[in-house]
């Protein structure tokens, strides 16, 4: 494997189990990342898009198959380690924030830091920079649910990023947007790509933000085409 590799996926198939029958959700997927690649997973609905993600952030596992993260199997990993994976190279960016409302913006983005146990002065300052990097700077002490739609996700892309991940994961960050917002938003994902080399792998609905991506990776009915 060389080392411009991110991700190498190999035959991932994911089953659940139900009553009756075993439902297959993936089957047979193999792809690679490279370390500061952009793609889109796009895929009608139900397709497997957001289990593959998450096979991909390793907060489930496959059936059968392997998922790989520079050379490390997420799979071999037991739950404590996988959450410090998580925490050291993953940023997750979701259709819903998931901001915590209680909380204001600056504590909302230190929160991944906080988590690791930082000290909190340059928890803050990063957290500072990473919500200017998004161009939200101004907003540090508003509450969450004074926000508009579009702040919410900026602040979430911050919250991701304020960790210094290799890869961001974003499951349809902007199906709550409209057009600007949205816009606005895949901009700054495609700025970071750029010029932090962060890889992006975003699953979205929206054709004219996912060909603003480098790759394009099609999933129906569980299966890559
Ligand atoms: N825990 C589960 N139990 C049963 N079925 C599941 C489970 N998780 C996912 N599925 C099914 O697997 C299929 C793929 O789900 P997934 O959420 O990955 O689709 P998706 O492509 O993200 O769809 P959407 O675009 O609507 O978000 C769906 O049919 C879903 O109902
Ligand atoms: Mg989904």
């Amino acid at each position: 494997m060389s080392d411009m590799n991110l991700y190498k996926i190999q035959n991932v198939s994911k089953g659940i189990k139900l009553p009756n029958e075993e439902l297959t959700i993936l089957k047979d997927i193999s792809f690679e990342v490279q370390k500061g690649e952009s793609m889109a997973i796009v895929g009608a609905s139900g397709s497997g898009k957001t289990t593959l993600l998450h096979l991909m952030g390793g907060l489930d596992v496959p059936s059968k198959g392997r998922v790989e993260f520079k050379g490390l199997d997420i799979m071999a990993m037991d739950e404590g380690q996988r959450a410090l994976f998580r925490n050291k190279y993953i940023g997750f960016v979701f259709q819903f924030h998931h901001l915590l409302p209680e909380f204001n913006v600056l504590e909302n983005v230190a929160m991944p830091l906080l988590i690791r146990g930082v000290k909190k002065k340059y928890a803050f300052n990063k957290a500072k920079e990473a919500i200017e990097l998004v161009g939200v700077g101004g907003r540090e002490f508003q509450m969450v649910p004074t926000l508009s739609g579009g702040e919410r996700q900026l602040v979430a892309i911050a919250r991701a990023l304020v960790t210094g991940p290799e890869v961001i994961l974003a499951d349809e960050p902007t199906g709550n947007l409209d057009y600007t917002n949205a816009m606005r938003v895949g901009n700054i994902f495609n700025q970071l790509n750029i010029e932090l080399n962060i890889a992006v792998v975003m699953v979205t609905h929206n054709m004219e933000l996912a060909s603003t991506l480098k790759r394009t990776l099609k999933l129906r009915d569980g299966k890559l085409i």
